[in-house]
């Protein structure tokens, strides 16, 4: 298919957005919304530059941007083609089972919602909001509650060895905010290039790309992330438990990343998102702890209550704390004030780390029964990415479809997740075993389940 004319691009300017940000957003957007699909040629630059009534310059621009963000696959003295492109959505191309099919539900990327200590979250919000001085009813500092801040400083240290100065920390609407807030911090900062683990997150990605930055992958192995090789003004990556694979970034590789940060000025942005959950005797605590200055630390309450609540910290090095609240600020002007408060109570009266010590139990003996029922159905398939968090990994053959067996699995009423759809470049094969949603009596059956449906 060829779009050889543009007059189908309709430039729509913001406020201050420049004409090639324009042409550059437009063309994304049309790309990413599906009404230039892959393989379409576009225009010459010197052709949409005309047909949209601005310079060359822009349109070649936008075009080389566009093709360093991986959505065009610029070739040599020829127009430029729509490449493959990232989606946003987990599952791309699964057609959803009918409602009430899925019997076993293994989705990676949540907890058990049922865990939510409800009443105690109710109590701690009634006495959140009754024992609130008047002036913590209206807008407050951007950067969040300080008794939130302040508790968190001090748990963080505690429990997870981060270094942790209240007016450093900026509480966001869960991970999701906090990685936006940073890759636009970067990006106001003259950042063009961050590096995301591959296989990762396809949203965590989006989040780069919408803030105008290149974005590379970046191979992921055994020991976590390979650092050799690594270019860019960032790094965002999952040192507790990879996401999706579950590799522990190794004793070498952590300090082999903060000597890479050190040595190029660079920022590494840690998704502690699991890490709460960890299994083994051994811990691993948060890579902020060995250097505050290069790392900023995005935690969450999604995993550990519920994503609902939509409540997560970033941790800054000192240079960012005046940009990020400066973009949080322009966001939303602060998160919403009693939902903290309610947790900062929770954290200071003892009681989340008690329900954090619940929830770890009931999850452990899920992912101890998963093990068990992936050794007897599953002996040949290695299991990685135990040591922590509320998922693992099924390996499969190099040359297994992944996503045809996940189609397989959903029709059969088990809902995996193929390691491929959180791919990249990267080319390894594999299923994604959520156990969060999972009751211990179902794990058994739901491999069982599996097992024939892989069989
Ligand atoms: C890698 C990763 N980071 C963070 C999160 C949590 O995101 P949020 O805090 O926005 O709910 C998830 C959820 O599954 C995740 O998989």
């Amino acid at each position: 298919m060829s779009a050889d004319d543009a007059s189908w691009l309709h430039l729509d300017r913001r406020p201050r957005e420049t004409l090639r940000a324009a042409v550059e957003r437009a063309l994304r957007e049309a790309i990413t919304g599906g009404a230039l699909r892959a393989g379409t040629r576009l225009p010459s630059s010197r052709r949409l530059a005309e047909s949209l009534g601005v310079s060359r310059g822009v349109t070649s621009e936008a075009y080389a941007r566009l093709a360093g963000q991986g959505f065009l696959a610029a070739r040599a003295k020829a127009t430029p083609v729509v490449a493959e492109v990232w989606t946003a959505s987990p599952r791309p191309d699964r057609a959803p089972a009918p409602v009430g099919r899925i019997r076993f539900d293994l989705t990676a990327t949540t907890p058990d919602v049922t865990l939510f200590p409800a009443n105690r979250w109710l109590a701690a919000m009634r006495a959140a909001i009754g024992q609130a001085p008047p002036r913590s009813f209206d807008y407050g500092d951007v950067r969040g509650a300080i008794e939130l801040r302040e508790a968190l400083a001090d748990y963080l240290g505690r429990v997870r060895g981060a270094v942790v100065d209240a007016e450093r920390v900026v509480i966001v609407q869960g991970t999701a905010q906090g990685i936006d807030m940073l890759a636009r911090v970067l990006a106001a900062r003259g950042a063009r290039r961050a590096v995301l683990n591959d296989p990762g997150l396809p949203s965590q990605w989006d989040r780069f790309v919408e803030a105008g930055l290149e974005v590379a992958g970046q191979p992921v192995d055994a020991e976590g992330l390979v650092v050799d090789g690594m270019h860019g003004d960032a790094v965002l990556t999952t040192p507790a438990h990879q996401f999706p694979t579950g590799a522990v970034l190794s004793g070498p590789r952590r300090r082999a990343l903060l000597a890479w940060a050190r040595g190029c000025g660079a920022l590494v942005i840690e998704d502690d998102y699991d890490a709460e959950f960890r299994y083994g005797q051994e811990s691993v605590p948060a890579l902020q702890g060995l250097g505050p200055e290069s790392v900023a630390y995005v935690g969450t309450a999604s995993k550990t209550l519920m994503p609902a609540l939509r409540l997560g910290w970033v941790v800054l090095p000192a240079t960012l704390v005046a940009e990020a609240a400066r973009l949080k600020n322009l966001l939303d002007a602060g998160s919403p004030t009693f939902p903290q408060r309610a947790l900062a109570i929770l954290l200071r009266s003892g009681e989340y780390e008690r329900h954090l010590r619940r929830v770890r139990a009931v999850y452990r003996r899920r992912r101890d029964r998963l093990i068990a029922a992936l050794d007897g159905h599953l002996p040949s398939l290695a299991v990685e990415g135990i040591a922590a968090g509320v998922h693992v990994l099924l390996r499969l053959p190099k040359d297994a479809d992944d996503r045809a067996a996940a189609q397989r699995a959903e029709r059969a009423g088990i809902r995996v997740a193929a390691l491929s759809e959180f791919a990249r470049a990267s080319t390894g094969r594999g299923l994604v075993l959520g156990f969060g949603r999972l009751a211990e009596e179902d794990v058994e059956p739901a491999i069982a389940a599996l097992a024939r449906v892989l069989g």
